[in-house]
């Protein structure tokens, strides 16, 4: 399994890395996990996996220079207890963890998105620490340092609000933590006297997630064995691939509160269409081509071949979307059968059928 995932035994590739991967297995032995979201150049990671040889030690980071950087230090090292993932921090706990997994969580120094309209970004929030108390095991650890008071305040609060946790020190919040390791990062900000904001809570008891975290991070549902989405479409008539493909429509193709189905392009080729569609779920992006090709029935739409979103909710109302989209573009067509979920699907039948004309469903981009 771990040649398949790592070409380097440190670095995992996320689109080899299943729902909920098996650990142990990755790491070749049982032993508490731990991970840290946003390692930058990996020293803390690096630190703690050496000091404590008896874990195993994940890292998460979105940069690739970063991830470069901390990859050679854990080479360095000679570490064989730490992994590395080029992902997303919340797509990561939602996607690769499975629930009461998760020995302790580190966040050091959060991008802090000081700006008033970029707050919503901040990775920490009440729906994050909702995700994080369904992965942790019991007694489990959040740690976080910040030199943002704001964001730690919002950090307390959010923690706080939710009742899993109990706060690890008599206050959540402390300005002095002197057993905290300062990476080199944090020595430069400390010489400069700038404060750190400590925030630590322990799990102290089993929760059930509620529906609006999961409908946040909607990889937290998914149990991994998702059937892919496709449609057929019977047709009598040959099909004009050059109409149908002026006829499909760019721009929103659905929308309700923050959850968005987008088409951003749309490509022809022999007797198939390829759409370029972003799909948008609570904090989940997902990017990806939809393929619409001939069948020997008539008209596939389908997730094309070179493309892995997880198969979420909202993919499957995508397609059911387009596809219900192009059979009204398609005279005679016929639904053949379909695989999307029944509840996007009926959602994207009413949807559809709200409005008379399909052209009025659409904004132009
Ligand atoms: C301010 S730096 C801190 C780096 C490191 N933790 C340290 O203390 O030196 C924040 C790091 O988090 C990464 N990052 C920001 N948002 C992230 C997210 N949502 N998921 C994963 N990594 C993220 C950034 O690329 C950057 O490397």
């Amino acid at each position: 399994m771990e040649e398949v995932l790592t070409l380097d035994g440190i670095v995992l590739r996320p689109q080899a890395l299943p729902v909920r991967p098996n650990w142990e297995q990755i790491f070749w032995r049982s032993a508490p996990l731990v991970l840290e979201i946003g390692i930058g150049n990996g020293e803390f990671l690096v630190r703690l996996a050496e000091q404590n040889p008896g874990i195993n030690c994940i890292g998460v980071e979105i940069d690739r220079d970063y991830l470069l950087k901390a990859r050679n230090r854990v080479k360095s090292a000679g570490l064989k207890n730490v992994r590395l993932v080029p992902m997303e921090g919340s797509k990561a706990l939602s996607r690769l963890f499975a629930p009461e997994t998760l020995t302790a969580l580190y966040l050091n120094f959060p991008d802090p998105w000081h700006k008033e309209r970029h707050k919503e970004r901040r990775l920490v929030n009440g729906a994050f620490a909702w995700l994080l108390a369904s992965r942790l095991v019991n007694n489990g650890q959040f740690l976080m340092v910040t030199d943002y008071e704001p964001y730690a305040q919002e950090a307390v609060a959010a923690f706080t609000a939710c009742p899993a946790y109990e706060p690890l020190w008599e206050t959540p919040l402390r300005t002095d933590l002197s057993s905290y390791y300062q990476t080199k990062y944090a020595r430069k900000w400390s010489e400069l006297g700038r404060s750190f904001f400590y925030i630590g809570f322990r799990k102290v008891r089993t929760v059930e997630i509620p529906e609006w975290v999961l409908r946040t991070y909607p990889l937290a549902s998914l149990r991994g064995d998702e059937i892919m989405p496709h449609v057929l479409l019977k047709t009598s008539q040959p099909t004009d691939w050059q109409t149908l493909w002026k006829s499909v429509p760019k721009g929103l193709l659905w929308q309700q509160g923050s959850d968005v189905v987008n088409v951003k392009d749309c490509y022809l080729g022999d007797n198939s269409i390829i759409v370029d569609l972003v799909v948008t779920e609570g904090r989940l992006m997902q990017r990806f081509f939809v393929s619409i090709h001939a069948h020997r029935k008539g008209v596939m739409v389908k997730v094309h071949d070179a493309s892995h979103p997880d198969f979420t909710q909202g993919v499957h109302r995508a397609i059911a979307l387009l596809a219900l989209t192009v059979k009204s573009f398609l005279s005679n067509a016929q639904l053949h059968h379909h695989t999307c979920d029944d509840r996007a699907w009926r959602e994207a039948v009413k949807h559809l059928s709200e409005f008379n004309s399909p052209e009025s469903i659409y904004t132009p981009n």
